[in-house]
């Protein structure tokens, strides 16, 4: 294994304290950006001193950030829907998409055309692709199977994809996505039950939307994660209200997704819970949709989480760069408070903040080098600042250009 030493770096994200498995946003502040160097070895950050190493990196100039985590996608999937993208820009709103064979139902169908090869081979590109861009762990769900096979099959391809990507992958049953044709959602979440008891995937999710599921199968899904014990995570309060809050989190859910449209009454309750607000700027930004009260939910101290929402519908975005540049721009966040979103906060909803998600000694070694300082990831909105990336303590990703910072003895 190689051993690393980092000099010089203008700034090293670090945590108020150790150990921590997530902290809220109303301690954001907290987190320090302070020169120093970093040590790798063994796969684990060892140290913040300067020492003998295989691999030498000069980060002058640069901040050096723990991986991104990003801990919503919807790998894998197959195909892309460019040609309804227009259709939305042009004014068709998604409800009608969906209607009309769009939306879920379109990569539903891609799904079960495309080859297990097919589909794998562009989801490990895509994993690559966000590596490049900083992701060094990442969640992929279930959701465009549509049917019970399909449903087995999407698990099966996510844990065959988390055995060919370089990041560490957790995989999330969405098995409540859309209604399949010829079921009520009532009906369906018979299948969906069986699905979960049947399958070998991490957590279970559940989209509850006028076009989808409702709080009561919300409820049962709370029901059905407790019993087979897996977390509750939930898409919620994205295009409408539904007052879905208070009911996730009487089923003690991990994390809410979106919350673009949620109640203002509810923000307290999740700032008090130990539940994450997963924010989605960038499904927000592409499907138009309100700006979730991320400034509200920070200053009540909610754990706060950032994610691409990474899907070929509402987000084809494979950049956690530029969620942050949505981020801080959209909810009025600092950039401390966009970094601890992607990065610990991160961690803790896929359970493995005891692992990831900051540097700490002992902790893996996923580190990024910057091309600059923090504060250009959202400043430079479009560009990636991502210079180096090693995984494990490996150096995975060398950017051409800033590869003279490293030296190998
Ligand atoms: O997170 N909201 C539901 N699911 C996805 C969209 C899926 C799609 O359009 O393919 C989301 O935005
Ligand atoms: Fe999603």
């Amino acid at each position: 294994m190689t051993s690393v030493s980092i000099r010089d770096a203008a700034q090293v994200l670090r945590p108020p304290e150790d150990g921590l498995a997530f902290l809220r946003h109303d301690r954001a502040r907290e987190l320090t950006l302070e020169p120093s160097a970093v040590a790798l070895d063994g796969g684990l950050v060892a140290g913040f001193e300067p020492s003998g190493a295989d691999v030498v990196v000069d980060a002058s100039g640069c901040a050096v950030l723990p991986g991104f985590v990003d801990c919503h996608t919807h790998l894998p999937f197959a195909g892309w829907r460019a040609e309804e993208y227009e259709r939305k820009v042009t004014g068709v709103p998604y409800e009608e998409i969906a209607r009309t064979g769009g939306g879920i139902a379109a990569s539903a169908r891609a799904l079960a055309a495309a080859t297990d090869e097919h589909v794998l081979e562009q989801s490990t590109a895509l994993a690559h692709e966000m590596l490049v861009h900083g992701t060094t762990a990442f969640e992929g769900k279930t959701g465009y199977g549509l049917s019970r096979d399909g449903e087995v099959r999407a698990a099966r391809l996510g844990r065959e994809l988390a055995s060919r990507v370089a990041q560490p992958m957790r995989l999330t049953g969405l098995f409540a996505h859309a209604v399949p044709p010829g079921f009520t959602a009532d009906a369906w979440m018979d299948e969906a039950e069986a699905l979960a008891r049947e399958c070998d995937v991490d957590a279970l999710d559940i989209f509850v939307e006028s076009v989808a599921f409702r709080n009561e199968h919300l409820a049962r899904w709370g029901a059905v994660a407790r019993d087979i014990g897996r977390v509750l995570r939930a898409h919620v309060e994205q295009l409408s209200t539904m007052r879905s809050v208070p009911v996730a989190l009487e089923w003690s859910a991990r994390s809410l997704d979106h919350l673009s449209l949620m109640h203002p009454d509810d923000v307290a309750p999740l700032a008090a819970a130990e539940c994450a607000a997963v924010l989605l700027p960038g499904a927000e930004f592409i499907n138009a949709e309100h700006a979730a009260p991320g400034r509200e939910l920070a200053d009540a101290g909610a754990i706060c989480v950032l994610a691409t929402d990474f899907n070929p519908g509402t987000s084809p975005i494979a950049s956690m760069p530029v969620i942050i540049g949505l981020a801080v721009r959209r909810y009025g966040w600092s950039v401390l408070e966009a970094l601890i979103a992607a990065t610990l906060n991160a961690a803790w909803v896929l359970e493995r903040s005891q692992y990831l998600g900051s540097l700490e000694p002992g902790k893996r070694a996923d580190v990024l080098v910057l091309d600059g300082p923090a504060e250009h990831i959202p400043y430079r909105f479009g560009h990636n600042p991502v210079a180096i990336v090693f995984a494990a303590g490996e150096p995975v990703w060398v950017r051409p250009d800033q590869a003279w910072r490293v030296t190998r003895s």
